[in-house]
């Protein structure tokens, strides 16, 4: 996803829409995994968090469409000089998450259109959601629910992958990566 030309204007860090939407967005995403996985715990808030999850989600949805065509008409600036496969694997793994962050939460949002309970999904308190026209089938939206799950957990591993380059392409190659993605680090 990287554009690949070197000009001499190309700029050394991310713009400050796409600093913003990255950590917007990959922050919610965080969280919302995070609620899924300890709900579970908090018996009578449960519920309540559920609610939060799929607004969070909606938000993080159209936080994407955003930040797609922003990344779509701003080049990043060019990676710093790295192995060919770790240059792969950024591609890779940057490429999984744009199509995550689309794909995640509208099959979540499917996944509701289909259930034969239509429960309202409401955007935290200030409007309900409507419902994508599907077909309401248990099958369909079983499948919808697969799949959603399926990328979310996948997300963590990626997460992981993703926080662990970084962190080694900032500290053990030093090449201060991690500048270009903290507001607070740059221009130092
Ligand atoms: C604490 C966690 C995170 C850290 C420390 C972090 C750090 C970074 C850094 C330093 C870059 C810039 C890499 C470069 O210069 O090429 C980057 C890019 C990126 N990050 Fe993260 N990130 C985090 C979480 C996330 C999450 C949760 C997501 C997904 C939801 C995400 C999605 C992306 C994407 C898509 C890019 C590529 C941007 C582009 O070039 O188009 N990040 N991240
Ligand atoms: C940032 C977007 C989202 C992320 C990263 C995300 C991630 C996840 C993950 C990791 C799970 C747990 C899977 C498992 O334990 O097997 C889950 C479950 C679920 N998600 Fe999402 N989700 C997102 C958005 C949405 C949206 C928009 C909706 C609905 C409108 C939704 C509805 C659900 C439901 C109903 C569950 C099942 C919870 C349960 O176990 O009872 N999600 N999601």
């Amino acid at each position: 996803m990287h554009g690949q030309a070197e000009s001499p204007a190309a700029r050394s860090t991310y713009s400050r829409v796409a600093i913003w939407l990255h950590w917007s967005i990959g922050l919610l995403v965080i969280l919302n995994i995070a609620i899924v996985l300890v709900r579970e715990n908090f018996e009578a808030l449960s519920r309540t968090m559920m609610g939060w999850h799929k607004a969070i989600g909606i938000l993080v949805l159209a936080l994407s469409l955003v930040r797609i065509v922003w990344r779509l008409t701003h080049r990043p600036p060019p990676l710093p000089p790295m192995a060919a496969w770790e240059k792969g694997l950024s591609h890779l793994v940057h490429f999984l998450f744009y199509l995550f962050i689309i794909a995640i939460p509208l099959s979540g949002w499917l996944w509701m259109s289909a259930a034969e309970t239509h429960r309202p999904i409401s955007f935290f308190g200030l409007f309900i959601v409507p419902m994508l026209p599907v077909e309401q089938s248990k099958a369909l939206a079983e499948s919808f629910g697969e799949a959603h799950e399926i990328m979310g957990l996948a997300t963590i591993g990626l997460i992981i992958l993703h926080v662990a380059g970084a962190l080694k392409h900032h500290f053990v190659d030093g090449t201060n990566l991690l500048e270009r993605m903290i507001p607070g680090l740059r221009n130092r």
